[in-house]
C-alpha cells in the first residue's frame, strides 16, 4: 500500500451512513469533519463512532481526527473530498450541492451516497458538474468493503481516479461503474433476486424461511468467494445458457413490485421493526439476526485489515 497523504474530508450527514464513512477515512489517517443539523444526532456521534472503535479492537484515539459541526460551512471549509449522506430527498441533495458549490474549494470532489438518486440529478444545476460523482457505500460503510463509483455523464475522469483513489488507499474495494443508471450494479442484482424471491413465496412454492435458507446454505455459502459471473465460467458458458433457456421464461416478469409485497405493506407488516414483513420476529429473534450480521462483518473486516497490513 501506498503511504498515505492526510487530507480534509467533509461528510455531510452524520445519520446511519455518514457516521460510518467518516469513521473509515479517519481511521485511513484523514481529518474528518462532519455537517449534521440535528442536535441529538450530532451528540450521539462520539458514542457510535466509539462503538466502531471498539467493535474493531481500534485505538479510540484515531476519534480524535473526527470534528462535528452544526454547520456546513467549517465542515466543508478546505477539504479535498466532500462525502454527502443526508437523507435521499432529491431537492434536499440538490441544496446541498447548491452550497457545496459556494463554500468548498473549486478542485474538491463533491460525491452523493444516494442508494438510487442518480448524481446526474443532484448535480443538474451546478456550473461545475465534472467533479460531481456517486460514491455508494453499503451498509455498514466501515465494514463492507465495496463502494461503487458512479461516473455520470458530465463527471471527469481525473475525479473518477482520485475517488478510487482515496477509497483503495482506505481499504475499500471500490468499482468505477461507468454509467449512472437507476440502482447502479449492486442493487439491481440484488433486487432482482429479491423480485424472484418475493414471487416463489407469493405463489406458494415455499415460505420465505425457506428461501432464505437456500440462499445463506446454498449458492450464498460461495458467493462471497465466487461471482457469478465467475461461477458461469467454472461450470461453463454452455451450461449456463442451457439452465438459462429452460428457465428464463419460467421467471417472475411481474411490471413493478408484486401485489404481494404491497400487500404486505399495506397491512403494516413492515419487518422486524413491527415482528412481521416476509416473516415473524420477536424482539429477541431480531436482536438475533443484527448480532450475527454486526459480528460476521466484523470479523471479516478484521480478517481483511490483517491482509492488507
Ligand atoms: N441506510 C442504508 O442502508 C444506505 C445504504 C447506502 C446508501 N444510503 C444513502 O445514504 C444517505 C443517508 O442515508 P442514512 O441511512 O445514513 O440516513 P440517516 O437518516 O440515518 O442519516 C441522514 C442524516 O442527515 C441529516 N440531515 C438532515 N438534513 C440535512 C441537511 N440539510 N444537511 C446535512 N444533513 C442533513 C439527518 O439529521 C440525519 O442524521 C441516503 O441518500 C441513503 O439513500 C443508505
Amino acid at each position: 500500500m501506498r503511504d498515505r497523504v492526510e487530507q480534509k474530508i467533509g461528510v455531510v450527514g452524520g445519520g446511519l451512513m455518514g457516521h460510518g464513512i467518516a469513521y473509515l477515512l479517519a481511521a485511513a489517517g484523514h481529518r474528518v469533519a462532519v455537517f449534521e443539523p440535528a442536535a441529538d444526532i450530532r451528540s450521539s456521534l462520539a458514542a457510535r463512532l466509539r462503538a466502531i472503535a471498539d467493535l474493531l479492537d481500534d485505538d479510540p484515539a484515531l476519534l480524535q481526527r473526527i470534528a462535528a459541526h452544526d454547520a456546513l460551512a467549517p465542515a466543508v471549509h478546505g477539504a479535498a473530498f466532500v462525502f454527502e449522506a443526508a437523507p435521499e430527498k432529491l431537492p434536499l441533495k440538490q441544496q446541498i450541492f447548491a452550497e457545496l458549490e459556494q463554500l468548498a474549494r473549486p478542485d474538491a470532489i463533491l460525491a452523493s451516497n444516494s442508494s438510487a438518486i442518480p448524481s446526474t440529478a443532484i448535480g443538474r444545476h451546478l456550473t461545475h458538474r465534472q467533479r460531481v460523482i456517486g460514491t455508494h457505500f453499503w451498509n455498514p460503510p466501515h465494514l463492507v468493503p465495496l463502494v461503487e463509483v458512479v461516473q455520470n455523464e458530465k463527471t471527469s475522469d481525473d475525479v473518477v481516479r482520485r475517488t478510487m483513489e482515496l477509497l483503495r488507499d482506505a481499504g475499500k474495494t471500490p468499482v468505477h461503474i461507468r454509467r449512472d443508471v437507476p440502482g447502479f450494479v449492486g442493487n439491481r442484482l440484488q433486487h432482482a433476486m429479491k423480485r424472484e424471491a418475493i414471487a416463489l413465496v407469493a405463489a406458494g412454492v415455499c415460505d420465505a424461511e425457506t428461501v432464505d435458507i437456500v440462499v445463506r446454505e446454498g449458492f450464498g455459502a460461495r458467493t462471497a468467494v465466487l461471482g457469478p459471473m465467475e461461477q458461469s465460467d467454472l461450470v461453463g458458458t454452455n451450461l449456463t445458457l442451457d439452465i438459462a433457456e429452460v428457465l428464463y421464461p419460467d421467471l417472475d416478469r411481474t411490471p413493478g413490485p408484486h401485489p404481494f409485497l404491497r400487500d404486505i405493506v399495506k397491512a403494516g407488516k413492515l419487518g422486524m421493526k413491527t415482528g412481521e414483513g416476509l416473516r415473524q420476529w420477536t424482539p429477541q429473534q431480531a436482536e438475533a439476526v443484527r448480532t450475527r450480521l454486526s459480528r460476521f462483518l466484523a470479523e471479516q473486516a478484521k480478517a481483511r485489515r490483517k491482509q492488507q497490513s
